[in-house]
């Protein structure tokens, strides 16, 4: 008599459905049980492939990164998408944008909420990239092979700080006029350049913020630094995994090699 039980109804489905034409054009590669495997799953998966093959362990640690790189993007599209409902209510003229921002805090369904989710967003946003620069560079991260997205990301810092510039400027209340006034006189201070960059910034001769500088700062606002921070941003994710994923720390067999020279802190050799 044979030992050997035959598979139930339950398996027989799964049998069914993992051998469909539907499936095999889904999942081309079998269960992950041996390393060529695992890479032919990661590679041939839209989300899993965002990440390298191989990654070091411990910088897989959510205390590792504390994943603020992770939460700077998440407040990046908090910001986006309440950015884009605020359009639909605020026009930038000096004669109206206050009262716009006044009706839409108290005129309109949710209008204050999402205002107040902009702006706690765009100060969350300042905080979370400045954390997530000091932490990379806690790390070493910005040695080879990751400086080119060390200056992406310090590109990526200085859009930040941009656009929480030229958004304050939008809801053209005293304090922001004033902000924006002492903020672009400082610019005549630069050598050589100063005088320029001051009329760039206020759109003319004016010592103080007119209808030009507002229609400016309201186009590099909504439009200009976010897409270029949105560019940089896909250049700052693919390089990660380029670069093979966060940089771990040294192995412990390099540790104990009492090295002359340090050496590079990568233990990833994927592409
Ligand atoms: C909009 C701003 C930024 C976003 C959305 C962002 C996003 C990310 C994400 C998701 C990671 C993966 C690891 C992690 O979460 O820590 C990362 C890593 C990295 N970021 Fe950023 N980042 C930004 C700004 C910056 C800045 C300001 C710098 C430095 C000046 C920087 C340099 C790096 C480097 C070198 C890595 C690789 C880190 C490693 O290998 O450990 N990034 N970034």
């Amino acid at each position: 008599m044979s030992t050997q039980s035959k598979p139930g109804m339950l398996e027989q489905m799964g049998q069914a459905i993992k051998s469909s034409q539907i499936w095999r054009s889904i999942f081309r590669h079998g269960y992950p049980d041996t390393p060529l495997n695992q890479s032919l799953i990661m590679m041939g998966n839209v989300f899993l492939h965002l990440h390298p093959v191989k990654v070091s362990r411990q910088a897989m640690r959510v205390t590792y990164t504390w994943c603020l790189g992770g939460i700077s993007f998440f407040l990046f599209l908090v910001l986006t998408i309440t950015g884009v409902f605020l359009m639909f209510y605020y026009i930038p003229a000096d004669a109206t944008a206050y009262s716009n921002i006044q009706a839409l805090q108290s005129a309109v369904a949710f209008g204050e909420i999402v205002r107040n989710m902009h702006r706690w967003a765009a100060h969350l946003m300042v905080i979370s990239v400045s954390l997530h620069m000091i932490r990379v560079f806690y790390h070493g991260a910005y040695k080879p092979p990751r400086e080119f997205n060390w200056v992406v990301g310090v590109t990526l810092f200085l859009l930040t700080l941009l656009l929480s510039f030229t958004g304050y400027l939008l809801p053209w209340d005293q304090i922001g006029v004033l902000a924006i006034q002492v903020g672009s006189n400082m610019a005549n201070y630069a050598p050589v350049v100063g005088d320029a960059v001051h009329r760039v910034l206020i759109g003319g001769i004016d010592q103080y913020p007119t209808q030009n500088t507002l229609i400016r700062f309201y186009t590099l606002h909504v439009l200009f630094l976010p897409l270029i921070a949105a560019v940089l941003m896909a250049v700052h994710f693919w390089r990660i995994r380029k670069d093979g994923g966060a940089a771990g720390p040294p192995p412990p067999s390099r540790l104990e090699a009492a090295e002359p020279e340090p050496q590079p802190r990568e233990l990833v050799t994927s592409r």
